[in-house]
């Protein structure tokens, strides 16, 4: 059976524009015969790693929050997607947050998410990738994807403001949604 694609929602709106847009990429995943879920960061108890580095011979994580619901589904995954709105000029608290505690994850698994896909979504309300400072975000997440060894295997990201902005945008959502599919494929080889 494919592996399950694993969705970050980071935005705090749930019925905001990068939840629309990974919403959309989620039904192109099922289209194309994937399984997808979608975790919704905002309504979870995920404390900032503390940097006690008790997890650096053992691979666990001590602090017990919502992370150890969310530790066996990211190593289990077939594919990443990464769902953000740009805050502040870079991806939110939320997933960083997230992204932060996945330093335990590496330390005795050094290809946790070696080769695998991951799908980058970003919403802004400046009008394009610079102003809004969501070049930040793609540096950061490239940067990542890098050490990673993980692959990047496509990006949505365009200028919309309010909540339902992304669904009027029917370009972006077809990038959402073909980029699901990719994703499904990707997964399922
Ligand atoms: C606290 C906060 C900070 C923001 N910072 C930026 C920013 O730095 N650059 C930008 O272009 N838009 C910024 N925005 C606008 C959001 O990125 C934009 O509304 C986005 O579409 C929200 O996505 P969402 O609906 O998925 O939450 C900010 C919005 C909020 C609430």
């Amino acid at each position: 059976m494919a592996k399950n694609i694993i969705i970050l929602k980071g935005s705090p709106r749930p019925m905001g524009n990068s939840a629309a847009l990974a919403d959309r990429l989620a039904q192109g995943v099922l289209d194309a015969g994937g399984s997808a879920e979608s975790v919704y960061l905002n309504g979870m108890q995920i404390q900032p790693c503390d940097g006690c580095d008790a997890c650096v011979p053992s691979g666990v994580c001590i602090l017990e929050d919502d992370m150890q619901k969310l530790y066996p589904k990211l190593r289990e995954a077939g594919g990443v997607v990464l769902a953000s709105p740009i805050y502040w000029f870079t991806f939110s608290a939320q997933l960083k947050a997230c992204i932060d505690r996945w330093y335990s994850l590496w330390q005795t698994d050094r290809d946790v998410f070696k080769g695998k896909p991951f799908g980058i979504i970003l919403t802004y309300g400046d009008s394009d990738l610079y102003t809004s400072g969501g070049i930040n975000a793609v540096h950061t997440f490239e940067s990542m994807m890098r050490f990673l060894e993980a692959n990047i295997e496509g990006w949505v990201y365009g200028s919309v403001s309010n909540p339902g902005d992304a669904q009027k945008d029917e370009k972006l959502m077809e990038q959402a949604y073909q980029l699901g599919q990719r994703l499904a494929r990707k997964v399922s080889k």
